[in-house]
């Protein structure tokens, strides 16, 4: 148990590489890619994140799904990919990525322990929705909230501010997890208290906000907040 999650009601989770996988898209179609399709991955996803925040400073809000087509469109031209049918079967699996294999036992468990469970994305409800739907994890969240919401991405703190306006828990309560180390900080800089799921082993980010720890993945979560 870790004290500074001692009075925990929700826990709020990232989606995009928290819960679910996003290179789980390119692993699906690697065969019509060819051999670049790890690089195309990890570029595609730099590059989407990347625009969110150039679309933050330039006070260009589109949702999340042009965002992710207007990087892919990018990374493919890169890659000199020109096949239409490769950005097709990309965007399509990105409306049912894969979660991660810890995911569905570990909210089991939270659930049977009665905390609240919600997901906090960038991404808009007409990408979300489908892909929590198609894992099957739907009925674990009490809410799915989308920053279209607010009309701008993380990190602004308009985002985080969604998650007391939907469930009415105010960020002292909040127990937010991302693998996103930006992420993770953006939301302690808010208030909340998170645990940075460093799936990757990396160094942590040199950003305001204070994280309260980090886990190797979701797994290592209801021992943190004392769920046995
Ligand atoms: C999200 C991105 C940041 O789901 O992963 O918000």
């Amino acid at each position: 148990m870790n004290a500074a999650l001692q009075g925990t009601e929700i826990c709020v989770f990232d989606a995009y590489g928290t819960l679910y996988d996003f290179n789980s898209a390119v692993a699906r179609h690697r065969d019509a890619i060819g051999p670049k399709a790890d690089a195309l991955s990890e570029m595609w996803r730099t590059k989407q994140v990347q625009y969110t925040w150039l679309r933050n400073s330039m006070s260009t809000y589109s949702p999340f799904w042009q965002v992710t087509g207007e990087a892919l469109d990018h990374c493919l031209a890169a890659c000199g990919i020109t096949d239409k049918a490769v950005r097709e079967k990309l965007m399509n699996a990105y409306l049912a990525l894969d979660c991660f294999p810890e995911v569905p036992a570990m909210l089991e468990r939270l659930k049977k322990a009665g905390k609240r469970l919600a997901i906090l994305s960038n991404g808009n409800p007409g990408m979300l929705d489908p892909m929590v739907k198609a894992s099957g994890l739907a009925g674990y969240f009490e809410a799915v909230i989308s920053v279209d919401d607010a009309k701008i991405f993380k990190v602004d703190p308009k985002t985080y501010e969604l998650v007391k306006k939907r469930t009415g828990v105010t960020s002292d309560k909040v127990c937010f997890l991302s693998s996103n180390c930006w992420d993770a900080h953006g939301a302690a800089q808010f208030g909340f208290n998170v645990l940075w799921v460093n799936r990757g082993g990396l160094p942590e980010d040199n950003l305001p906000g204070k994280i309260v720890a980090q886990i190797k993945d979701l797994s290592l979560l209801p021992a943190h907040l004392g769920v046995s």
